[in-house]
């Protein structure tokens, strides 16, 4: 059984003053719900989980109890840093696989997850990923310092996909020097977990700036025509 864990718990800070960035509506619902209803039409999920943020828990528990969507199993305190959040939902996780997918990325598909799922078979993790598009500059004050090569540079996303026993153990070793981390996978790395790169999907946005709303809008709008 695949545990879908959603962590949500972010202040979005990066959007301005809104409020929980999951909680914010693309086309007239929070953004989360599109994440939750999408996870919950793909095969071999048993149970989804979120992480809130502590003060709005109880506003997801309500989207929740509304949304009446099977095998949700609502809302959960996160933490401070998105890896505290995700290691909350993994305390609760009943499956033997987990899939972690952040609220910030609203426009996945059932069935674009579930050929991730094929894609990793019996692989232990994997990871969506699309190879890098652009030129890659490192900069400094406002001035170009070198290029940066990009072969073999991928840009990667979530869902990213785990068996629970490796995921567990590379959350309680941490990373060494204490450093935090943008996804699960940094975590497997580090304990020299072998990570599959599965194929990305550019439609699947991180909502990150106040723009990306009206895209992500755009993108699922699109889909449905
Ligand atoms: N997240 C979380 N708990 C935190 C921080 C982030 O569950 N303490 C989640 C966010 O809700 C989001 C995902 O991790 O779904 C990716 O994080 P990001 O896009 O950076 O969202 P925020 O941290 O909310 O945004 P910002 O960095 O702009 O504040
Ligand atoms: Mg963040």
């Amino acid at each position: 059984m695949i545990s879908a864990l959603i962590p949500a718990a972010g202040s979005g800070s990066r959007m301005g003053d809104h409020g929980p960035k999951a909680l914010i509506p693309v086309l007239g619902r929070p953004m989360l719900l599109w994440s939750v209803e999408a996870l919950s039409k793909v095969d071999g999920v048993g149970e989804i989980l979120v992480a809130a943020p502590p003060d709005a828990v109880e506003a997801v528990k309500a989207i929740c109890k509304e949304a009446n969507i099977p095998r949700w199993r609502c809302a959960f305190p996160g933490g401070r840093s998105r890896r505290e959040s995700v290691a909350a939902l993994l305390r609760e996780a009943k499956g033997d696989r987990v899939l972690i997918h952040d609220a910030a990325r609203p426009c996945i598909t059932p069935e674009w997850v579930s050929t991730l799922l094929n894609e990793l078979g019996s692989h232990r993790a994997g990871v969506p990923a699309l190879p890098i598009r652009d030129t890659l500059k490192r900069g400094n004050g406002g001035v170009v310092r070198d290029t940066v090569p990009r072969d073999g540079i991928f840009a990667v996303q979530t869902p990213q996909i785990f068996d629970a026993e490796l995921l567990r153990g590379a959350h309680a070793h941490g990373i060494p020097g204490g450093g935090d981390v943008t996804d699960d996978a940094s975590l497997v790395e580090s304990v020299g977990g072998k990570v599959r790169l599965l194929t990305g999907d550019p439609r699947n946005i991180k909502v990150t700036f106040p723009g990306d709303i009206e895209v992500a809008e755009q993108l699922i709008t699109g889909r449905a025509g």
